[in-house]
Protein backbone atom coordinates (compact mmCIF):
# COMPACT_ATOMS: atom_id res chain seq x y z
CA UNK A 1 0.00 0.00 0.00
CA UNK A 2 2.82 2.33 -0.56
CA UNK A 3 2.12 5.44 -2.00
CA UNK A 4 -1.93 5.04 -1.49
CA UNK A 5 -2.78 8.01 1.03
CA UNK A 6 -4.75 7.15 4.05
CA UNK A 7 -7.81 8.55 5.75
CA UNK A 8 -7.44 10.92 8.51
CA UNK A 9 -7.23 9.07 11.90
CA UNK A 10 -10.86 8.40 13.42
CA UNK A 11 -9.99 10.38 16.18
CA UNK A 12 -9.73 13.97 14.24
CA UNK A 13 -14.14 13.35 14.35
CA UNK A 14 -14.29 13.49 17.47
CA UNK A 15 -11.14 15.69 19.07
CA UNK A 16 -11.82 19.23 20.34
CA UNK A 17 -7.85 19.79 20.22
CA UNK A 18 -7.78 19.12 16.98
CA UNK A 19 -10.85 21.22 16.24
CA UNK A 20 -9.51 24.19 17.83
CA UNK A 21 -6.01 23.30 15.57
CA UNK A 22 -8.29 23.14 12.45
CA UNK A 23 -10.13 26.29 13.51
CA UNK A 24 -7.48 28.35 13.68
CA UNK A 25 -5.38 27.07 10.33
CA UNK A 26 -8.29 26.49 8.22
CA UNK A 27 -11.62 27.80 9.38
CA UNK A 28 -10.38 31.36 9.87
CA UNK A 29 -7.75 31.55 6.61
CA UNK A 30 -10.27 30.67 4.60
CA UNK A 31 -13.08 31.57 1.95
CA UNK A 32 -16.82 31.15 2.13
CA UNK A 33 -19.48 30.91 -0.55
CA UNK A 34 -22.89 32.48 1.16
CA UNK A 35 -24.91 33.01 -2.16
CA UNK A 36 -25.98 34.11 -4.98
CA UNK A 37 -27.05 38.02 -4.66
CA UNK A 38 -30.46 36.73 -5.23
CA UNK A 39 -30.13 35.59 -1.69
CA UNK A 40 -30.24 39.36 -0.54
CA UNK A 41 -32.96 41.71 -0.29
CA UNK A 42 -32.10 45.76 -0.39
CA UNK A 43 -31.08 46.78 3.15
CA UNK A 44 -31.97 43.34 4.75
CA UNK A 45 -29.40 42.17 6.90
CA UNK A 46 -28.95 38.05 6.88
CA UNK A 47 -26.80 36.36 9.78
CA UNK A 48 -24.34 34.32 9.73
CA UNK A 49 -22.30 31.88 12.52
CA UNK A 50 -19.18 30.11 10.92
CA UNK A 51 -16.34 29.05 13.52
CA UNK A 52 -17.77 31.08 16.18
CA UNK A 53 -17.58 34.09 14.14
CA UNK A 54 -21.14 35.72 14.06
CA UNK A 55 -21.31 38.32 11.00
CA UNK A 56 -24.01 39.83 9.13
CA UNK A 57 -24.44 41.00 5.38
CA UNK A 58 -26.38 43.49 3.96
CA UNK A 59 -26.32 44.34 0.56
CA UNK A 60 -26.38 48.33 -0.33
CA UNK A 61 -27.09 49.24 -3.85
CA UNK A 62 -26.38 52.44 -4.91
CA UNK A 63 -28.26 54.84 -7.65
CA UNK A 64 -27.00 52.82 -10.46
CA UNK A 65 -28.56 49.74 -9.09
CA UNK A 66 -24.66 48.43 -8.75
CA UNK A 67 -24.64 45.71 -6.52
CA UNK A 68 -22.38 46.35 -2.82
CA UNK A 69 -22.23 44.67 0.45
CA UNK A 70 -21.54 45.42 3.73
CA UNK A 71 -19.99 42.65 5.78
CA UNK A 72 -20.16 43.17 9.68
CA UNK A 73 -18.00 40.93 11.93
CA UNK A 74 -20.54 40.44 15.13
CA UNK A 75 -17.99 38.53 17.54
CA UNK A 76 -17.83 40.60 20.86
CA UNK A 77 -20.31 42.83 20.45
CA UNK A 78 -22.53 43.52 23.27
CA UNK A 79 -26.07 42.46 23.02
CA UNK A 80 -27.07 46.16 23.86
CA UNK A 81 -24.71 47.58 20.71
CA UNK A 82 -26.09 45.39 18.52
CA UNK A 83 -28.78 47.22 16.74
CA UNK A 84 -26.21 49.96 15.77
CA UNK A 85 -23.26 47.59 15.46
CA UNK A 86 -21.61 50.76 13.47
CA UNK A 87 -19.11 49.43 10.66
CA UNK A 88 -15.45 49.90 11.26
CA UNK A 89 -12.45 48.83 9.87
CA UNK A 90 -11.38 46.50 12.10
CA UNK A 91 -15.45 45.08 11.92
CA UNK A 92 -15.73 45.07 8.26
CA UNK A 93 -14.67 41.10 6.85
CA UNK A 94 -13.17 40.81 3.40
CA UNK A 95 -15.88 39.76 0.86
CA UNK A 96 -15.90 39.19 -2.77
CA UNK A 97 -18.82 39.44 -5.50
CA UNK A 98 -17.95 37.59 -8.58
CA UNK A 99 -18.31 39.15 -12.00
CA UNK A 100 -21.37 36.65 -12.26
CA UNK A 101 -22.99 37.41 -8.88
CA UNK A 102 -21.87 35.13 -6.45
CA UNK A 103 -21.47 36.54 -2.78
CA UNK A 104 -18.08 35.13 -0.93
CA UNK A 105 -16.73 36.51 2.61
CA UNK A 106 -13.67 35.30 5.02
CA UNK A 107 -13.70 35.31 8.54
CA UNK A 108 -10.52 36.88 9.03
CA UNK A 109 -8.03 40.19 7.36
CA UNK A 110 -5.23 37.31 7.84
CA UNK A 111 -7.12 35.07 5.12
CA UNK A 112 -5.06 35.41 1.61
CA UNK A 113 -6.95 37.47 -0.76
CA UNK A 114 -9.89 35.88 -3.18
CA UNK A 115 -7.84 35.47 -5.57
CA UNK A 116 -4.80 34.20 -4.10
CA UNK A 117 -7.08 31.62 -2.86
CA UNK A 118 -9.15 30.90 -5.63
CA UNK A 119 -7.12 31.43 -8.17
CA UNK A 120 -8.83 30.85 -11.69
CA UNK A 121 -12.22 30.28 -10.19
CA UNK A 122 -13.96 33.29 -11.91
CA UNK A 123 -13.01 32.04 -15.06
CA UNK A 124 -15.37 28.83 -14.57
CA UNK A 125 -18.03 30.63 -12.74
CA UNK A 126 -17.80 33.32 -15.65
CA UNK A 127 -19.71 30.54 -17.58
CA UNK A 128 -23.38 30.89 -15.28
CA UNK A 129 -25.36 33.85 -14.53
CA UNK A 130 -25.83 33.54 -10.93
CA UNK A 131 -28.69 36.51 -10.97
CA UNK A 132 -30.82 34.60 -12.76
CA UNK A 133 -32.12 32.62 -10.09
CA UNK A 134 -34.20 33.80 -7.19
CA UNK A 135 -33.96 33.20 -4.02
CA UNK A 136 -36.46 30.47 -2.77
CA UNK A 137 -36.11 28.74 0.91
CA UNK A 138 -33.83 28.37 3.78
CA UNK A 139 -33.14 25.43 5.96
CA UNK A 140 -30.94 24.80 8.81
CA UNK A 141 -30.76 22.35 11.78
CA UNK A 142 -28.59 20.14 13.55
CA UNK A 143 -25.92 17.17 12.29
CA UNK A 144 -24.86 15.06 15.04
CA UNK A 145 -21.44 14.56 12.88
CA UNK A 146 -18.06 16.05 12.42
CA UNK A 147 -18.16 18.70 9.53
CA UNK A 148 -15.35 16.21 7.48
CA UNK A 149 -17.83 13.49 8.08
CA UNK A 150 -20.45 15.03 5.65
CA UNK A 151 -17.58 16.46 3.16
CA UNK A 152 -16.10 13.16 2.69
CA UNK A 153 -19.23 12.02 2.09
CA UNK A 154 -19.62 15.15 -0.77
CA UNK A 155 -16.12 14.68 -2.46
CA UNK A 156 -17.04 11.17 -3.50
CA UNK A 157 -19.57 9.17 -5.65
CA UNK A 158 -18.87 5.73 -4.47
CA UNK A 159 -22.07 5.85 -1.99
CA UNK A 160 -24.10 7.33 -4.17
CA UNK A 161 -25.36 3.68 -5.99
CA UNK A 162 -26.49 2.04 -3.00
CA UNK A 163 -27.91 5.92 -0.48
CA UNK A 164 -29.53 7.54 -3.25
CA UNK A 165 -31.39 5.11 -5.54
CA UNK A 166 -33.95 7.87 -6.64
CA UNK A 167 -30.97 8.72 -8.70
CA UNK A 168 -28.31 6.40 -9.15
CA UNK A 169 -29.72 3.37 -10.05
CA UNK A 170 -26.52 2.27 -12.32
CA UNK A 171 -23.36 2.16 -11.51
CA UNK A 172 -21.46 5.64 -11.37
CA UNK A 173 -19.06 4.92 -14.47
CA UNK A 174 -17.70 8.11 -15.74
CA UNK A 175 -17.84 10.09 -12.70
CA UNK A 176 -15.10 12.03 -11.55
CA UNK A 177 -13.99 15.10 -9.49
CA UNK A 178 -11.49 17.59 -10.73
CA UNK A 179 -9.39 19.12 -7.62
CA UNK A 180 -8.30 22.98 -8.11
CA UNK A 181 -6.33 23.87 -5.16
CA UNK A 182 -9.49 25.15 -2.65
CA UNK A 183 -11.97 23.82 -4.89
CA UNK A 184 -13.26 20.59 -6.40
CA UNK A 185 -15.52 20.33 -9.75
CA UNK A 186 -17.57 17.29 -9.98
CA UNK A 187 -18.59 15.88 -13.27
CA UNK A 188 -21.44 13.97 -13.48
CA UNK A 189 -20.35 12.77 -17.11
CA UNK A 190 -16.81 14.09 -18.08
CA UNK A 191 -17.27 13.14 -21.80
CA UNK A 192 -19.95 16.30 -22.25
CA UNK A 193 -17.55 18.94 -23.03
CA UNK A 194 -17.57 21.93 -25.16
CA UNK A 195 -15.92 22.72 -27.98
CA UNK A 196 -13.17 24.85 -26.21
CA UNK A 197 -12.73 21.77 -23.78
CA UNK A 198 -14.71 22.49 -20.75
CA UNK A 199 -17.66 20.83 -19.25
CA UNK A 200 -20.88 22.22 -19.50
CA UNK A 201 -23.20 19.78 -20.14
CA UNK A 202 -24.63 18.32 -17.07
CA UNK A 203 -24.69 21.49 -14.50
CA UNK A 204 -22.27 22.75 -12.03
CA UNK A 205 -21.43 20.73 -8.95
CA UNK A 206 -18.87 23.01 -6.92
CA UNK A 207 -17.05 21.75 -3.28
CA UNK A 208 -15.06 25.33 -1.51
CA UNK A 209 -12.48 24.28 0.73
CA UNK A 210 -13.48 23.81 3.92
CA UNK A 211 -17.22 23.52 3.99
CA UNK A 212 -19.38 24.97 1.49
CA UNK A 213 -21.05 23.56 -1.92
CA UNK A 214 -22.81 24.66 -4.66
CA UNK A 215 -24.97 22.68 -7.15
CA UNK A 216 -26.56 24.04 -9.63
CA UNK A 217 -28.43 21.72 -12.40
CA UNK A 218 -32.36 21.17 -13.30
CA UNK A 219 -33.44 24.68 -13.17
CA UNK A 220 -32.24 25.00 -9.71
CA UNK A 221 -29.40 25.33 -7.39
CA UNK A 222 -28.75 24.22 -3.94
CA UNK A 223 -25.49 25.60 -1.82
CA UNK A 224 -24.94 24.25 1.94
CA UNK A 225 -22.55 25.28 4.72
CA UNK A 226 -21.48 22.53 7.21
CA UNK A 227 -20.83 24.94 10.23
CA UNK A 228 -18.71 23.02 12.38
CA UNK A 229 -18.63 23.09 15.84
CA UNK A 230 -21.79 25.64 16.54
CA UNK A 231 -22.33 28.02 19.28
CA UNK A 232 -24.12 26.36 22.44
CA UNK A 233 -23.08 23.07 21.20
CA UNK A 234 -19.28 23.31 21.50
CA UNK A 235 -18.50 19.73 20.40
CA UNK A 236 -17.01 18.83 17.36
CA UNK A 237 -19.19 15.59 16.75
CA UNK A 238 -21.71 18.11 15.93
CA UNK A 239 -22.90 20.54 12.78
CA UNK A 240 -25.11 22.83 11.75
CA UNK A 241 -26.29 22.31 8.09
CA UNK A 242 -27.62 25.23 6.59
CA UNK A 243 -28.81 25.52 2.92
CA UNK A 244 -30.23 28.00 0.77
CA UNK A 245 -32.90 27.00 -2.30
CA UNK A 246 -32.44 29.09 -5.56
CA UNK A 247 -34.99 28.02 -8.43
CA UNK A 248 -36.16 29.79 -11.74
CA UNK A 249 -37.66 27.80 -14.38
CA UNK A 250 -37.03 28.78 -17.98
CA UNK A 251 -39.79 30.81 -19.73
CA UNK A 252 -40.96 28.52 -22.09
CA UNK A 253 -42.61 29.71 -25.61
CA UNK A 254 -43.31 33.47 -26.64
CA UNK A 255 -40.64 36.30 -26.88
CA UNK A 256 -41.50 36.64 -30.53
CA UNK A 257 -41.96 40.48 -30.22
CA UNK A 258 -45.78 40.76 -30.44
CA UNK A 259 -47.10 43.21 -28.18
CA UNK A 260 -50.16 41.39 -25.78
CA UNK A 261 -52.75 42.87 -24.18
CA UNK A 262 -51.93 44.29 -20.49
CA UNK A 263 -54.40 41.85 -19.25
CA UNK A 264 -53.23 38.84 -21.01
CA UNK A 265 -49.77 39.35 -19.99
CA UNK A 266 -50.51 39.60 -16.05
CA UNK A 267 -52.85 36.92 -16.32
CA UNK A 268 -49.18 34.73 -18.18
CA UNK A 269 -47.19 35.86 -15.60
CA UNK A 270 -49.15 34.86 -12.67
CA UNK A 271 -49.46 31.65 -14.27
CA UNK A 272 -46.08 31.16 -15.19
CA UNK A 273 -45.30 32.17 -11.70
CA UNK A 274 -47.77 29.06 -10.51
CA UNK A 275 -45.80 27.24 -12.39
CA UNK A 276 -42.63 27.97 -11.50
CA UNK A 277 -43.58 27.41 -7.48
CA UNK A 278 -44.82 24.07 -8.29
CA UNK A 279 -41.61 23.43 -10.36
CA UNK A 280 -39.84 24.44 -7.73
CA UNK A 281 -41.50 22.15 -5.10
CA UNK A 282 -40.81 19.00 -6.88
CA UNK A 283 -37.13 20.37 -7.26
CA UNK A 284 -37.20 21.19 -3.43
CA UNK A 285 -38.75 17.37 -3.35
CA UNK A 286 -35.84 15.73 -4.64
CA UNK A 287 -32.96 17.53 -3.40
CA UNK A 288 -34.34 17.52 0.48
CA UNK A 289 -34.52 13.15 -0.38
CA UNK A 290 -31.04 13.13 -1.10
CA UNK A 291 -29.69 15.72 1.36
CA UNK A 292 -31.79 13.34 4.29
CA UNK A 293 -30.09 10.16 2.50
CA UNK A 294 -26.89 12.20 3.02
CA UNK A 295 -27.77 13.18 6.81
CA UNK A 296 -28.64 9.68 7.38
CA UNK A 297 -25.21 7.90 6.14
CA UNK A 298 -23.13 10.64 7.83
CA UNK A 299 -25.02 9.92 11.50
CA UNK A 300 -24.14 6.59 11.13
CA UNK A 301 -20.84 6.85 10.03
CA UNK A 302 -19.99 9.51 12.86
CA UNK A 303 -21.27 6.89 15.51
CA UNK A 304 -18.58 4.01 14.00
CA UNK A 305 -16.12 6.36 14.21
CA UNK A 306 -16.52 6.96 17.83
CA UNK A 307 -16.92 3.54 18.46
CA UNK A 308 -13.35 3.84 18.93
CA UNK A 309 -12.05 0.38 16.86
CA UNK A 310 -11.51 1.86 13.06
CA UNK A 311 -8.17 3.89 13.14
CA UNK A 312 -7.95 4.61 9.62
CA UNK A 313 -7.59 3.07 6.24
CA UNK A 314 -6.53 3.60 2.45
CA UNK A 315 -8.50 6.33 0.12
CA UNK A 316 -9.37 4.64 -3.41
CA UNK A 317 -6.91 6.70 -5.47
CA UNK A 318 -9.38 6.75 -8.33
CA UNK A 319 -12.36 6.87 -6.86
CA UNK A 320 -12.17 8.74 -3.79
CA UNK A 321 -9.14 11.49 -4.89
CA UNK A 322 -11.76 14.73 -3.99
CA UNK A 323 -11.46 12.92 -0.71
CA UNK A 324 -7.41 12.23 -0.74
CA UNK A 325 -7.38 15.60 -2.10
CA UNK A 326 -9.07 18.05 0.77
CA UNK A 327 -7.81 15.58 3.56
CA UNK A 328 -4.17 16.95 2.42
CA UNK A 329 -5.10 19.79 3.18
CA UNK A 330 -6.92 19.58 6.40
CA UNK A 331 -3.96 17.69 7.28
CA UNK A 332 -1.02 19.63 6.23
CA UNK A 333 -2.77 22.76 7.70
CA UNK A 334 -3.24 20.96 11.73
CA UNK A 335 0.51 20.14 11.41
CA UNK A 336 1.55 23.49 10.49
CA UNK A 337 -0.49 24.49 13.23
CA UNK A 338 0.54 21.95 15.53
CA UNK A 339 4.25 23.04 15.34
CA UNK A 340 4.03 26.53 15.05
CA UNK A 341 2.28 26.05 18.92
CA UNK A 342 5.33 23.52 19.53
CA UNK A 343 8.07 25.39 18.94
CA UNK A 344 5.65 29.04 20.86
CA UNK A 345 6.18 26.30 23.75
CA UNK A 346 9.43 25.57 23.48
CA UNK A 347 10.14 29.33 23.55
CA UNK A 348 7.79 29.74 26.84
CA UNK A 349 5.49 31.61 24.29
CA UNK A 350 1.87 30.99 23.19
CA UNK A 351 -1.28 31.14 25.31
CA UNK A 352 -4.07 28.65 26.59
CA UNK A 353 -3.80 24.48 26.13
CA UNK A 354 -1.07 23.04 24.24
CA UNK A 355 -2.30 20.20 21.59
CA UNK A 356 -0.59 16.90 21.31
CA UNK A 357 -0.94 15.84 17.43
CA UNK A 358 0.41 11.83 16.62
CA UNK A 359 2.17 13.41 13.63
CA UNK A 360 2.58 9.73 12.59
CA UNK A 361 -0.84 8.90 12.93
CA UNK A 362 -1.19 11.01 9.81
CA UNK A 363 2.00 10.72 7.53
CA UNK A 364 2.35 9.19 4.33
FE1 LIG B 1 -24.59 11.62 -1.09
Amino acid sequence: MAGLQKSLPASWYCSKPIYELERQSVFLQAWYLLGPVTRYADEKEVQYELAGVNFVVKRLDDENNNESFQVTNLTNVSEAALPQHPLSVDRALPHKLTRTGLLFVALSQDAPSFEDYYPGLEVLTDRFDFTELPFRRTLSYKGRFNWKTMVDGYQECLHCQYTHRSFCAVPTGPYAVHNHGHYSRHLADPSKQSADGVNVGDGLFLYFFPSCTLNRYGGGMTSFRVCPAPEGEDDPQVTRMEFDYYYARKSGSGGDGEKEEEEEEEEEEEEEEEEKKEAFEAYFRFVRRVAIEDYALCETVQANLAAGVYCQGVLNPAKEGGVAHYQRMVRDRVIGEFRKRQQQKQKGEGEGEFVEVDEKAVSH
